[in-house]
């Protein structure tokens, strides 16, 4: 298979790799760079398990091939925050429980991480059309809702200083 030279920057850290024309995204993140807390489900673009922000708007990574990346900005779950520093996203689903087994989470904060930085007073029913894409096998998406809205609020009184 031929190979091709990338350069993609992921959690603002600059990756110059030689890849598979036909390595996906996914395949990219989780084996090369070893950044596992982008989760494969379906493989189909179906259960939004894979989501990341490529250039600040979120996007399945089963669906793209590395090279399509080429010179992109991405940002894994694990560029969102640490455990000791939480993006308010991560500290608000820890807050409100929004998860079970963690499986459909990193998809789940990263569609929140769009939404509210396109919209940072979303209603419910915007964060239900947010997260729609998004498939939770165990939580329930009540938890889930709630979390998106704990962390709009985190959001806005941290910009408030
Ligand atoms: S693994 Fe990509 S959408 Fe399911
Ligand atoms: S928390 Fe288990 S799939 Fe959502």
């Amino acid at each position: 298979m031929s190979k091709e030279h990338v350069t993609l920057v992921v959690n603002g850290q600059t990756y110059k790799k030689d890849v598979d024309s036909r390595m996906l995204l996914s395949d990219f993140l989780r084996e090369t760079l070893g950044l596992t807390g982008t989760h494969v489900g379906c493989e189909h673009g179906v259960c939004g398990s894979c989501t990341v922000l490529i250039n600040g708007k979120s996007a399945r990574t089963c669906l793209s091939f590395a090279v399509q990346c080429d010179g992109f900005e991405i940002t894994t779950v694990e560029g969102l925050g640490t455990v000791n520093e939480m993006h308010p996203v991560q500290q608000a689903f820890w807050e409100k429980h929004g998860l079970q087994c963690g499986f459909c989470t990193p998809g789940m904060m990263i569609a929140a991480v769009d939404l509210l930085n396109e919209n940072p007073n979303p209603d419910r029913e915007d964060i239900v059309e947010a997260v729609s894409g998004n498939l939770c096998r165990c939580t329930g998406y009540q938890t889930i809702i709630e979390s998106v809205e704990r962390a709009a609020e985190l959001m806005r009184n941290s910009e408030r200083g």
